[in-house]
């Protein structure tokens, strides 16, 4: 009997060896390396061609048609607005999101409705039975007679499936589950889910479906499996959010066919997810007007603006090393922002511990928010608190200068809307703005003058 070989993939990055090793060469990441059994037919290769036997020739870019194609749009423009305006047809979308946060609930969702505009919907889970599925529906109220529902993992079977139901639109319910017989490794390795998604790509292409991939996210965050599954489908969404906390964001990190950066907002419900229209308002709701260490930014989030509350707390240092801690921020930003208030303001900031948060449970990760981040940090320092109807916004400099942001009309639109009376802004992005007059506007060259503003004093 001929010795079955094997061989080492690293379960990120896909490199292979012949030896286990302990870090990967590749990526350079540590343990990643899972032993699989090598396909024995070189003919399984063939089979994964995208149209074999076609041959494509160069075309004149000018000769080729362009054509939009109309995009399919959901119920739910917070849903349309990540993906650029809408499904797109044949695109092959991956949706990532820790376990538990509600991905099946928002696919479920978007059949539903889809299936109601009379398009046929298939839904294969290989997480859940057929009746599982059900139950949720019940409970999110979903009755089509368009809607389908296939309990199956053989990816064979899946698409005979389709090609029998001839769907419009397809949600696999994960990627992880799904397997090729042809290849030998379990469900959920990496050549599992790169054939898989291969395959799926090629009827996603060659039919025109929208296919809709769920993915399960490592513990450090990231779509398991290879990156290159990133590379390999249209768009990429993360379904995030915290865990105790009831709103959901979809957010784009990838999109062929649009915007990234965009982000829609729902609220987990007992009856499935709600969108969020202002997320603003929801972001504010709680806060606490009047405390010491607590600021309200103007940050976008790819097209739009939210006003989110930005909380600081310091305090003196008990033992040795102090902490610095930040949630939904960059945690780097916070020591950052400190040496900078203690070098060019004169904090004495060194033996104080800081925790930094932004309420909500949103992440914020554009350096417009450096400002409201510094002065939330001193008004919590000093214990003087900050007019709750001003709103923040600015990038700062190493040397204390705050520094000019883009989209500046839009972000103190938002905040007049939402009754905001002062916005302090870089003096630089007075320069060729008619300021509204429904909000008064103070230009701030550096986090010193920010700080006069706001805290008073010098
Ligand atoms: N009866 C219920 N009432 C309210 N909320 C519920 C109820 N059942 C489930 N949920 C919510 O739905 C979430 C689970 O959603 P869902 O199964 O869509 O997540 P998922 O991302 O697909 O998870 P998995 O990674 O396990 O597939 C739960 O975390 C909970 O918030
Ligand atoms: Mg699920």
């Amino acid at each position: 009997m001929a010795k079955r070989k094997t061989k080492y993939v690293c379960q990120e990055c896909g490199y292979e060896t012949p030896k286990w090793m302990g870090k990967c060469p590749g990526c350079h990441n540590w343990n990643t390396f899972v032993e699989e059994v090598e396909a024995s037919s070189s003919s399984s290769r063939h089979t994964f061609q995208t149209q074999p036997g076609t041959k494509s020739k160069p075309e004149k870019i000018t000769a080729i048609h362009s054509e939009e194609e109309p995009r399919v749009t959901t119920k739910m423009p917070e849903f349309n607005r990540v993906l650029g305006g809408g499904i797109v047809p044949g695109s092959l979308v991956l949706i990532g999101g820790d376990p538990g946060i509600g991905k099946s609930t928002l696919l479920l969702q978007v059949s539903s409705q889809l299936a109601r505009k009379q398009m046929n919907v298939l839904y294969i889970s290989g997480e859940e039975s057929a009746r599982q599925t059900k139950l949720r529906a019940d409970r999110l109220g979903v009755t089509s007679d368009n809607l389908y529902v296939l309990a199956e993992t053989n990816l064979l079977d899946i698409s005979n499936q389709i090609e029998q139901l001839n769907p419009s639109f397809v949600v696999i319910d994960s990627i992880q589950t799904i397997y090729r017989e042809e290849v030998t490794s379990a469900p959920g390795s990496v050549s599992q889910v790169r054939e898989c998604t291969s395959e799926l790509m090629r009827i996603a292409k060659s039919k025109g479906i929208p296919i809709f991939i769920v993915g399960h996210v490592t513990k450090e965050g990231s779509i398991a499996g290879p990156r290159l599954l990133e590379h390999m489908v249209d768009a990429v969404l993360y379904f995030e959010g915290e865990r105790h906390h009831t709103f959901r964001i979809l957010r784009g990190v990838k999109n062929r066919f649009g915007s990234t950066n965009e982000m829609g907002i729902f609220e987990m419900k007992e009856e499935g997810l709600r969108e969020v229209k202002n997320p603003s308002e929801i972001f504010l709701e709680e806060r606490s007007q009047g405390a010491a260490g607590s600021t309200v930014v103007a940050s976008m989030e790819g097209s739009r603006p939210v006003l989110v509350e930005i909380q600081a707390l310091i305090s003196p240092t008990s033992f040795g090393n102090p902490r610095r801690m930040a949630t939904g921020i960059d945690h780097n930003r916070v020591p950052l922002l400190m040496a900078v208030l203690e070098k060019r303001v004169g904090l004495m900031l060194q033996n104080q511990d800081a925790y930094v948060k932004v309420a909500g449970g949103v992440k914020l990760d554009e350096p417009a928010i450096d400002l409201a981040v510094a002065v939330s940090i001193a008004s919590s320092f000093r214990d003087q608190v900050s007019r709750p109807d001003d709103v923040l916004i600015g990038e700062v400099g190493l040397t204390g200068e705050v520094r000019r942001v883009a989209r500046i009309d839009q972000r103190v639109q938002e905040a007049a809307k939402l009754g905001f009376q002062r916005a302090i802004i870089p003096a630089k992005n007075l320069d060729g703005w008619s300021t509204p007059n429904n909000i008064e506007i103070i230009g701030v060259n550096t986090v010193q003058e920010a700080l006069k503003v706001t805290l008073g004093g010098n």
